[in-house]
């Protein structure tokens, strides 16, 4: 079947190991389902695939994409749940230590087809088309769970949202704002800036700007190039909630004294659980709050999606179809 996939690493020039080409079409194991894939997002997590970040070498050739909206086998639309637990797990998945995001161990989404297990499958509702649908899985549910879950947010809090042209940021802001909150933005690129403040930031500032006031919340997923500002704009008591280091994850200062003296909780975040991605498509049908899609390509052309991710040149989601 036609496939997007990753055949070598290369950690500084990752998209030399892309093969846009064919690979066997999968068979589901027993309890599994087969999804024949409508369309599917990039994340930033396909370009550290390509990097051989998060994988081993015997997983290649492996299928990229977390996320996928297609039809199940009964011609249910349905979106993919991109967090696979152990079988005997009936936990939160995200706290499985033998949990994996497809593309990990099991073969990814730029394909026809993709076979996860059943309980990986959830409705999608009719009001939100294939191509919005696929944004959930990974990016959003990623905002879902850092805002409300471990950021524990509500209606009236500040939060600063850093990097705001990436994936997970736009749905930051964009949740963040259906929530209630106030939001304020960074970003490295002032057209992006402005986006932003489209989208629904209230304020939005350059990348490192000093904030006119402090926040009760910081979302980041930045990491290097942003952890002071995110501390030094930190309320006392606030919560810095991490899902992810694009920039780097080694910090020249991680200014413990700040972290300490001011009484800050630092947060680690990753994906979320069915249940969350049941409640972050129950919000978006209930405000009618919609991803935002920087553009659509056919899989085909999935060579010019990872160009643009690896350059930055992206403000919102980009979505593969079929
Ligand atoms: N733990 C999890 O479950 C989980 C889930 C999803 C994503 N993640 C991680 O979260 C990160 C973001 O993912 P994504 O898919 O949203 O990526 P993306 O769409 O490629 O966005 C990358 C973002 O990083 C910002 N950025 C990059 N380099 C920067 C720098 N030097 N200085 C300031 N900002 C910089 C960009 O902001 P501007 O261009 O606006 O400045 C952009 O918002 C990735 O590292 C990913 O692996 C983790």
């Amino acid at each position: 079947m036609f496939a997007v996939y990753a055949e070598s690493f290369h950690p500084e020039d990752p998209l030399r190991g892309l093969v846009v080409g064919e690979r066997p079409a999968p068979v589901a194991p027993e309890g599994w389902t087969t999804v024949t894939v409508r369309a599917a997002s990039l994340n930033h997590h396909d370009l550290w695939t390509l990097r051989g970040v998060g994988i081993k070498q015997e997983r290649l050739p492996m299928i990229l994409g977390c996320d996928a909206a297609g039809l199940d086998e009964d011609g249910n639309e349905v979106i993919v749940h991109a967090v696979i637990s152990d079988p005997d797990w009936d936990g939160d998945e995200t706290l499985d230590p033998r949990r994996s995001l497809l593309t990990e161990v099991h073969q990814g989404t730029f394909a026809e087809q993709v076979v996860v297990p059943r309980r990986n499958v959830v409705a999608k509702p009719a009001g939100l088309s294939f191509v919005e649908a696929a944004c959930l899985p990974t990016a959003w549910l990623t905002a879902y769970r850092m805002l409300f879950t471990q950021g524990g947010l509500k209606a009236g809090d500040t939060v600063l949202v850093q990097g705001a042209g990436g994936g997970v940021a736009t749905a930051l802001v964009v949740l963040a704002r259906a929530a209630g909150l106030r939001v304020v933005a960074t970003s490295r690129d002032e057209a992006k800036l402005a986006r932003a403040l489209e989208l629904g930031a209230h304020e939005a500032y350059p990348s490192g700007t000093r904030l006119p006031a402090k926040v009760d919340a910081v979302m980041e997923t930045v990491g290097r190039a942003t952890w002071e500002h995110s501390i030094r704009s930190l309320r006392p008591g606030g919560k810095l909630v991490i899902s992810g280091a694009t920039s780097g994850p080694r910090l020249d200062d991680a200014l413990l004294p700040q972290i300490f003296f001011k009484q800050m909780s630092v947060i680690g975040s990753t994906m979320g659980n069915r249940a969350e991605l049941g409640s972050l498509v129950t919000m978006l049908d209930a405000t009618g709050a919609r991803p935002l899609v920087d553009r659509e390509l056919p899989m085909e052309r999935a060579r010019e999606a990872f160009e643009a991710m690896a350059a930055g040149d992206l403000f919102g989601k980009i979505v593969l179809t079929r």
